[in-house]
């Protein structure tokens, strides 16, 4: 009896006797080398086939350590890549600013998508590329791992069955120290928001994902950003306020000035979840359901994110995080920065 998501992928590779997806990594920086790469190594119905980077050496490396499959497996320019038959599906791992032009390309040539969060920079951006996915039938889906979290998923079905009554507020906070302010994500070039996206979009994809099943839509959004630290063009810290149709309420606080454990909290009428530095890339962390230690196994987060991506490939359905809730979650961010005003690029 198969155990774990990949035990399934494994029967269903089996019994079905299908090919393997050939993946490529667009970009083969942080989370792609310490990540993507990784996990699409472990899964029975994935290859790791090749690479797009600027730098031939730097693809060259990434294609050495992880051991990329493809005879040709680096490649500089995305026609090049994505010209490639044999290829199956895409993880795009670059900055923000790359990733519409990047999506457009990959679902021109008819390849799968599993994009790196936020979903782009603008709704108009996030517009042209549900428009290239559905007109090359292509499947697109956001990278928000920490839905694959165990201990996540478990906490969210006790609260969905009632464990803490009618929800009232939700509470995330999760920081970092950023050596310096070079990061792309601080550069209008290649980023529009730096915590907001580097921590944020996390942050509001596991409060939309916990409350809008009971509370319904997020009605209105007010925040505060700060730059003091690095005098970045963009936000280093944000504090952002929600409010929810039902009137139930949320906040966010995210920074790269200040280095903190991660917290999620949820309080309802009748009880409170805490869960402690849950927040990471390994699914690790401690979880308190009404100040008792709820058990959960750790796994990695990407896993269930890459298999849930090639089940919908494989049989059309929409991901966990499809394409329009990624242009929602965009669309939040940037009412964010609106109310703020701390938009380096206002929008028209
Ligand atoms: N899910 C998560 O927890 C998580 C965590 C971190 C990042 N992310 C997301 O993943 C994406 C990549 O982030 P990262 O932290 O991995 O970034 P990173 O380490 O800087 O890697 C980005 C890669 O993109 C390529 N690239 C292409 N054009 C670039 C440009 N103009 N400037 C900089 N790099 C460029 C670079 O590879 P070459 O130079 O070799 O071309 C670089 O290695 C972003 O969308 C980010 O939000 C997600």
């Amino acid at each position: 009896m198969p155990h774990s998501v990949l035990d399934w992928a494994f029967v269903l590779a089996q019994t079905t006797n299908m090919q393997p997806l050939n993946f490529a990594i667009l970009g083969p920086g942080g989370i792609a080398d310490d990540q993507h790469a990784p996990a699409i190594k472990r899964h029975p119905d994935a290859v790791l086939w090749s690479v797009l980077s600027r730098s031939p050496e730097r693809g060259l490396h990434f294609a050495n350590k992880h051991g990329l499959s493809a005879p040709q497996p680096c490649f500089s320019s995305l026609d090049e890549l994505s010209a490639d038959p044999l290829l199956d599906a895409v993880v795009i791992a670059t900055p923000d600013r790359l990733h519409a032009e990047q999506v457009i390309a990959c679902a021109r040539a008819g390849k799968h998508v599993l994009l790196e969060k936020p979903m782009a920079t603008s709704l108009a951006e996030c517009d042209a590329m549900i428009r290239a996915c559905s007109e090359n039938k292509v499947t697109l889906a956001l990278a928000y791992h920490l839905r694959w979290h165990a201990g996540h998923r478990m906490v969210r079905t006790r609260i969905q069955e009632g464990a803490l009554g009618v929800l009232r507020h939700m509470r995330v906070h999760w920081t970092f120290a950023a050596k310096d302010g070079t990061n792309w994500r601080s550069s209008p070039e290649t980023g529009r928001w730096w915590s907001l996206a580097a921590n944020g979009t996390h942050c509001l994809d596991l409060i939309r994902w916990f409350m809008i099943p009971t509370e319904g839509e997020i009605i209105e959004v007010k925040t505060l950003t700060s730059n003091s630290k690095f005098q970045s063009p963009h936000d280093e810290t944000s504090i952002v306020a929600l409010l929810f149709e039902s009137g139930a309420t949320a906040e966010i606080c995210v920074s790269v000035q200040f280095e903190s454990d991660s917290r999620i909290e949820v309080y309802g009428d009748t009880g409170s979840v805490r869960m402690e530095a849950t927040m990471g890339r390994h699914g690790q962390g401690d979880i308190y359901i009404n100040k008792e230690p709820f058990p959960f196994e750790p796994v990695s987060p990407f896993t269930g994110e890459l298999n849930n991506f090639i089940e919908c490939v494989r049989n059309g359905a929409q991901p966990e995080v499809g394409q329009l809730e990624g242009k929602r979650n965009v669309e939040i961010l940037l009412q964010s920065i609106h109310s703020s005003g701390s938009d380096s690029y206002p929008q028209p």
